[in-house]
């Protein structure tokens, strides 16, 4: 079997570690060749296809490395038009793949599963993301990595904001899912946490903050990137044309610190901590699981079980059709047991009790 993998939408610590298990299971096996698609989508969109030979040796040394060696694209789009669609397969069959592993996020599963029903590529999906927003997937690997960069940030801030008597607004990314804020704001003892989902008063999160000036005399409030004020629409960074997700969300601490500022005493300043947290090595344990999923991912392969993307529940490696996935994202319920031992512990999540 002719395999592709490729890795689509924004990078993640870890997806070298899965094009390395994938590759080596798949050559362990024995019968597969197995091709890297160079920036994702985009290397089958041009007028040749982009790819790379992976043997044994290519993978060998990459488990550590952030990043992804095959490069991405969060931009490319197969399904912009029918000439896009139509060289997508002539190149698919320049390459003669059986069958690609498409490493990414919602976006990338759904234009997987669309490159896959126009032009009958096979796909196998791996979900990656530091927002672990897909949907079916209790975590997706880069996600401890990113909550242990957002957390180390959170307490760097707590000792400049003790020392200062500030309040601290340290921004996340996440999108429209605030798993990260929440789970690096537990972490890093802020001491507001607002997410997408909760829909935040600035009244609210201003009386927390003085009520901590006349005690602590300093704030930590950690952001999602998609949060929004009640009655306020999310706050939008910049619109990229052509790509098949456009809206970049940021910002929202700046924002946040222009409506904070006048309702308190202390100095207000805001950090977003932007691409630090989606660079650099995966800690141990996204090591570990972009290890399983890649082998897995091999195992849907070889099982011909196409049209399936891995997903991990509790502890178990197992997988789900790629088309319940497609543009599905998993948010944080309101009343999810963080949000409610959040809450009982003293954190403001942004409204009122
Ligand atoms: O989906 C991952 C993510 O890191 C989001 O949290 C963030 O909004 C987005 O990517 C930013 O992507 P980029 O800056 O690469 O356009």
């Amino acid at each position: 079997m002719r395999v592709g993998v490729l890795t689509g939408g924004g990078d993640c610590p870890g997806l070298n570690a899965v094009i390395r298990a994938v590759t080596k299971s798949l050559i362990h096996h024995g019968r597969c060749e197995v091709l890297g698609i160079l920036d994702g989508f985009e290397g089958l969109m041009g007028e040749a296809p982009r790819a790379v030979p992976l043997d044994w040796e290519r993978v060998s040394g990459i488990l550590h490395v952030g990043g992804t060696m095959l490069g991405t694209s969060n931009s490319a789009n197969p399904l912009r038009d029918a000439a896009t669609l139509a060289q997508v397969a002539r190149n698919v069959q320049a390459l003669a793949l059986d069958v690609v592993v498409a490493i990414g996020g919602d976006g990338t599963m759904s234009l997987a599963h669309g490159v896959a029903e126009a032009t009958g590529l096979q796909c196998v999906g791996v979900p990656k993301t530091i927002d672990n927003d897909i949907a079916h997937c209790e975590r997706s690997f880069g996600f401890d990595t990113a909550v242990a960069t957002a957390t180390e940030a959170l307490r760097r801030i707590e000792s400049t904001a003790n020392s200062h008597h500030r309040v601290m607004i340290v921004e996340t990314m996440g999108r429209h899912a605030g798993w990260l804020a929440l789970e690096a704001g537990l972490a890093g003892a802020a001491d507001v946490i607002l997410l997408p989902e909760i829909d935040h008063d600035v009244q609210a999160v201003a009386a927390h903050c003085r009520a901590r000036e006349a005690r602590q005399r300093y704030s930590i409030i950690c952001i999602g990137e998609g949060a929004k004020a009640r009655g306020a629409g999310e706050t939008v960074r910049e619109q990229v044309a052509g790509s098949p997700d456009p809206v970049r969300l940021g910002g929202v601490g700046h924002v946040l610190r222009l409506q904070l500022q006048p309702l308190l005493n202390s100095e207000v300043r805001t950090t977003v901590l932007g691409h630090v947290q989606r660079g650099g090595e995966p800690t141990p344990f996204d090591r570990v699981l972009a290890t399983r999923f890649g082998h897995h991912a091999a195992e849907l392969v070889l099982a011909r079980r196409f049209g399936e993307m891995v997903t991990l529940s509790g502890a178990r490696i197992s997988s789900v059709a790629m088309a319940c996935v497609a543009n599905v994202q998993r948010t944080v319920p309101p009343d999810h047991e963080l949000v409610t031992m959040a809450r009982d512990i003293g954190v403001c999540l942004g409204n009122a009790p």
